[in-house]
Parts: C-alpha cells; sequence; structure tokens
C-alpha cells in the first residue's frame, strides 16, 4: 500500500463529504458541517490554508547537517516526530459513513503508535466517544491523551478519573468547543471557563493538564496563571468560528510570551513536512494532524495512518536537511523569509 492508493480509497469512500483535494484549502468544502469542511462560509479554514501557504523558508544547504535528529520529548515521553493526531470525533456522520468511530479510534491509536508518536482522543455528545477512546488507550498502555469537552467542571472532573485509570499520558479540555449549542440540547451543556474554574480542573489531577483552542497572548497568560502544562494553539480546523484567525497568525507573539514556560503545540493545515518547519519557526513544539488522518484512516486504516505519519516524518527529516536544522530546537523564526 502507498499513500496514493489509501488517498484514492477515501476519495471514493467520502465521496460528497471530502473530495481530498490536492490543495487542502477549505474551498470544496466550505460549510459543511457535518461534514470535513469549516463552517460558515468556511473563510477560517481557507485562512488556515492561506496563511500557512503564505510563509516562505529559507532554504539552506551549506553546512554539515547531513542527518537530523526528528525525535520530540512530550511531556517526558520521547515520541519519533512532533507530529501528533488531533483529537477527531463523530467520523460516523463527519465522514458520511465512510468509517465507524471504533474503528477509526482504533485505526489513530494504533497507528500513531506504530509510528512512533500517539494519538489525542476526543469527546462529543454520543458518551461512546470519549468511552471508546479511552478503552483504546488503555489497551495501548496509557499512551495517548484525553481531550473532553468544556462541560461543567463535575463532568469534567469524572471524565478525567477515566483517563487516569487508563494511565494516560495527559489530559485537556477543547475550550475552543465552548459554543457548541447542540451539546446543550443534548443536555450536556458546554461553556466557557473563568479562571477559577480552570484551577480547579489542573489542580483536580497530577496529570498534565491541556489546553486546545487558545488564540491569543492574553488568554495564552491567563491558562498559564492557571497553571496548565501546555496549549494548543489552534481554531479546531475552522469548525467552531467562522471568521476567527488562523493559528500561524498568532503563534509567534504567544511563543514569545509563554513559550519556554509551557509546551506549545499547534495545529491548523499541516499537510507537509515543511508546514512543521513553519510551525516550529513560529514557535511551536508540536504540531497536531487533523483531517489527513481521517484520509489514512478511511483510505488505509491504522496501515493508513501510520504511512500518513511516516510521509510527513520523512518529508520533516528532508526540511530538516534544506534548512540546515540538526535538531527540532534549531528551528527558529530565523529561517521565515520576510519581504
Ligand atoms: C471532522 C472533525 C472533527 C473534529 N472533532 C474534534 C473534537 O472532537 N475535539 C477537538 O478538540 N477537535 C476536533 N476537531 C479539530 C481537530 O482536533 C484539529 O484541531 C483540526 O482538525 C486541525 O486542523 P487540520 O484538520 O487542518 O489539520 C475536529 C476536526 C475535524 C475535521
Amino acid at each position: 500500500m502507498n499513500l496514493k492508493d489509501v488517498k484514492k480509497n477515501a476519495r471514493e469512500k467520502m465521496k460528497g463529504v471530502c473530495a481530498i483535494c490536492r490543495e487542502c484549502n477549505g474551498v470544496w468544502c466550505r460549510g459543511m458541517v457535518p461534514g470535513m469542511g469549516g463552517s460558515g462560509n468556511g473563510s477560517t479554514m481557507q485562512r488556515n490554508y492561506n496563511k500557512l501557504n503564505e510563509i516562505r523558508i529559507m532554504m539552506k544547504t551549506l553546512h554539515n547537517v547531513k542527518d537530523p535528529n526528528v525525535k520530540f520529548n512530550f511531556l517526558g515521553k520521547v515520541l519519533s516526530s512532533p507530529l501528533i493526531v488531533a483529537p477527531i470525533t463523530g467520523l460516523n456522520y463527519n465522514a458520511g459513513g465512510a468509517i465507524s468511530e471504533e474503528d477509526y479510534i482504533d485505526d489513530i491509536v494504533n497507528g500513531s503508535i506504530e509510528c512512533g508518536t500517539i494519538a489525542m482522543i476526543g469527546d462529543g455528545g454520543n458518551p461512546g466517544f470519549y468511552k471508546w477512546g479511552i478503552e483504546a488507550i488503555k489497551k495501548v498502555k496509557g499512551n495517548g491523551v484525553a481531550i473532553i469537552k468544556p462541560r461543567e467542571n463535575s463532568e469534567i472532573i469524572k471524565r478525567i478519573r477515566m483517563a487516569e485509570e487508563v494511565g494516560a499520558l495527559a489530559v485537556g479540555i477543547d475550550i475552543d468547543g465552548a459554543g457548541l449549542l447542540v451539546m446543550k440540547t443534548m443536555g450536556q451543556p458546554v461553556g466557557p471557563k473563568s479562571i477559577e474554574e480552570l484551577k480547579e480542573l489542573v489542580e483536580s489531577t497530577k496529570l498534565p493538564f491541556i489546553l486546545k483552542g487558545i488564540l491569543s497572548v492574553e488568554e495564552a497568560k491567563i491558562a498559564m496563571k492557571a497553571g496548565v502544562a501546555g496549549i494548543i494553539v489552534s481554531n479546531h480546523g475552522g469548525r467552531v468560528f467562522n471568521g476567527t484567525i488562523s493559528s500561524t497568525e498568532v503563534l509567534a507573539e504567544i511563543s514569545e510570551a509563554v513559550g519556554d514556560k509551557m509546551l506549545i503545540i499547534a495545529d491548523g493545515g499541516v499537510r507537509e513536512g515543511i508546514d512543521v518547519v513553519k510551525f516550529l519557526a513560529l514557535g511551536a513544539h508540536c504540531v497536531l494532524v487533523g483531517r489527513p488522518i481521517i484520509w489514512g484512516s478511511v483510505g488505509g486504516r491504522r496501515e493508513g495512518v501510520k504511512l500518513t505519519l511516516e510521509t510527513l516524518k520523512n518529508q520533516l527529516y528532508q526540511s530538516m536537511i534544506l534548512t540546515g536544522a540538526l535538531s527540532l530546537e534549531k528551528i527558529n523564526k530565523n529561517m521565515i523569509y520576510k519581504d
């Protein structure tokens, strides 16, 4: 199996919800939520693609970097690369029936481990989503991260306990899911958190706590004050608030303000290895990959996920040779071309 076949398979199975475009720029799928697109007119997902694509990286080939090290230390666990699988739920309705939720979870948790990295599992209105994710993490001896919806604190803490029981590496919430009114209509309200509420969550567990969906320096600083171990600079793949900015627009500022004090993860539009260099040059320590992993799973199941991650890792390795970066720490803002 190669990635071309995986994508071809996925394209057939996802007819009507995802065209697996050559440029995954959010145009074909705009407004398709449920589906694979960005919400509203899809402008935020398109912005993710456009802003990332505008960044140009300087090439350097007169140096000694012949075998760069792409390994990444995620909160004490060494991963084969800084590529982590994003938490994604609702595959049963978002992927147009191309794959079941249980199969998808199984593919991402195992496929990522087979590639030496990890997946984050998500949460949603169907209680099965989180439960199946936790069961999958248990089977791989805790090698995964659980991201919970911003429910009432008592409900989040119940789910943190489930993650602790299976030995998960970290827990967190996708705070940018605060406006998901559909969760309320299902009797499971979500909402924003005050710093006190956030502190209560952080202090409720010994596990590192990760806050997903931060898009400003101001809120990154609040997260730091609340004691989180890390933030994910993200707009949820453009799916929750059409009209907002892309993570790449604010990442450098956030990194400057808090990057040496906590883990900075970022996502939105990672499709090639060079995209990882761009995110790291802007100050992220590692990245999440979303939609390409769905294609991998739908088109090639666990093997497809592994192949997708391996390909990105190899492209990152090659990009580091072509930029003269011996390790991930050597990737920095001076590599970005300023025009
Ligand atoms: C179909 C779909 C479902 C998603 N479900 C969740 C979720 O349950 N929890 C979450 O934190 N993020 C969710 N996300 C957002 C991803 O975790 C991630 O932030 C985003 O997909 C990254 O952008 P990319 O797809 O361009 O790589 C979802 C994204 C997609 C496309």
